[in-house]
């Protein structure tokens, strides 16, 4: 630990704050606002940045509160019951005792900010695995389990954002009663002192390498919105590369784009191969052989599986008595696009309902995905 002695001012300014504390404290806080800010999926990239730089600050902060210098120290961090009983009946007396350092209120604050943030980035990668099958626990989790995993992270945001909020008020307290700046310190570093109060080291380099490794990440991670061109638009985000086969793709994708199989059921795809003469008043002449193999595929990697979240979706969208031979007829295709008007399907960039990939980039790929949603140049949804 690296302290120096500051003694014998009069009211002299105090470090308390060294500038890793106080890097994590606004960089933290920014996480949980552009995590808050982007919710829509088509954001996805940058939310699941913000997640994965919140828990990564939290870990350092946890090591920090071990290895960092006083203040930061959770040796510092008063936090027994009766101290935190005395500091509130301090408060409602309007001469709550000053802290340099934590009080007791905000070193609670502070451990279930922290604990909160990490059930949030926790359940976060479960739901990133899950659901969209991603990070580093896809394909260990199906979109079911994924689903739960989100429900608990939308409430635990929601747990921190009153968290926040009670902290915010907090400060505001305490800044009022001790008619001190308490943001202000959080951004200098330094509070007024007139005890033999100790300065703690800035530990600048500890801040700096820190940067270092935020802005590199950042760099990685968002190195798609730098290389994008009109050619290789920049699809955050497509989901799980799903099963491919030649023959299907060669014989459904004549016609029409071949629709991946997870976008029916099995049922309406056994149906729709025995009806194979009369498909959409086409004949498809397909041989025995042919058909039953691409019948084959289709149902191994039909919507109950739920390879995606579309999948997912269409496929709890439909009564499990129902045959649909249209994709364009299940519930959950019909909400999704409920608010596009019959002049955009009409458009001659679009002509059809049927034509996916006018308007998702991924639709050969069969993913779905939000971020890979573009209406054609000109085309308004509404
Ligand atoms: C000879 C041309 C042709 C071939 C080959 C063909 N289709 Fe079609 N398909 C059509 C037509 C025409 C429609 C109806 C389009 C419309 O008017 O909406 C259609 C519609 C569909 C739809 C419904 C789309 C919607 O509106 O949701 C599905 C699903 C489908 N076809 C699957 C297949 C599969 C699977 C194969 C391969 C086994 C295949 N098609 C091969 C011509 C074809
Ligand atoms: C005219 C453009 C257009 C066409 C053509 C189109 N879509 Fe969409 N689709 C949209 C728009 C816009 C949304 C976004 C709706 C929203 O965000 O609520 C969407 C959303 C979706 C979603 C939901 C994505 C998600 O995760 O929220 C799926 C799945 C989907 N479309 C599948 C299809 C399929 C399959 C076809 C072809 C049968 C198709 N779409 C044809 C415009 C189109």
């Amino acid at each position: 630990m690296n302290l120096q002695q500051e003694k014998g001012k009069q009211n002299p300014s105090v470090r308390v704050w060294d500038i890793p504390v106080r890097l994590f404290h606004w960089i933290f806080a920014s996480c949980f606002i552009i995590a808050w800010l982007t919710l829509d999926n088509r954001y996805l990239d940058i939310h699941v940045f913000a997640g994965y730089l919140m828990g990564g600050l939290i870990l350092f902060r946890i090591l920090w509160g071990f290895i960092g210098g006083p203040y930061a120290s959770f040796h510092d961090f008063t936090f027994s019951g009766s101290e935190v009983s005395d500091y509130f009946k301090g408060v409602l007396k309007r001469c709550p005792p000053r802290f340099l350092g934590h009080n007791p209120a905000g070193s609670w604050a502070i451990f279930l900010l922290l604990g909160l943030g990490l059930s949030i980035t926790v359940t976060g990668l479960l739901t990133l695995g899950g659901e969209e099958q991603q990070g580093p626990l896809a394909g260990y989790l199906n979109y079911s389990q994924g689903h739960l995993a989100h429900e608990l992270h939308d409430w635990l945001a929601w747990l921190m954002l009153g968290m926040v909020i009670i902290h915010l008020a907090g400060v505001l307290i305490e800044s009022l009663l001790h008619r001190e700046n308490l943001v202000a310190a959080m951004l200098t570093g330094c509070k007024s002192s007139d005890a033999d109060a100790v300065s703690t080291a800035s530990h600048w380099k500890v801040g700096v390498t820190m940067l270092v490794i935020i802005i590199s990440a950042g760099i990685y991670w968002f190195q798609g919105y730098l290389t994008e061109t009109p050619e290789q638009p920049y699809q955050p985000f497509l989901g799980p590369v799903l099963p491919d086969n030649s023959l299907w793709r060669e014989e459904c994708g004549a016609c029409h784009l071949a629709f991946h199989p997870s976008l029916l059921p099995a049922r309406s795809w056994k149906s729709m191969m025995e009806q194979q003469a009369s498909h959409f008043e086409e004949d498809l002449y397909l041989e025995e052989d042919t058909l039953k193999k691409i019948e084959a595929f289709l149902i191994e990697n039909a919507a109950e599986q739920g390879l995606t979240e579309a999948a997912w979706k269409i496929n709890r969208s439909i009564a499990k008595t129902e045959v649909l031979l249209r994709i364009t007829q299940t519930d959950y295709w019909l909400k999704k696009h409920q608010d596009i008007s019959d002049a955009v399907w009409e458009h001659p960039k679009v002509s059809g309902k049927f034509n996916c990939a006018a308007c998702h980039m991924d639709a050969e790929a069969g993913t779905f995905e939000d971020a890979a949603m573009s209406l054609p140049d000109n085309v308004e949804a509404q």
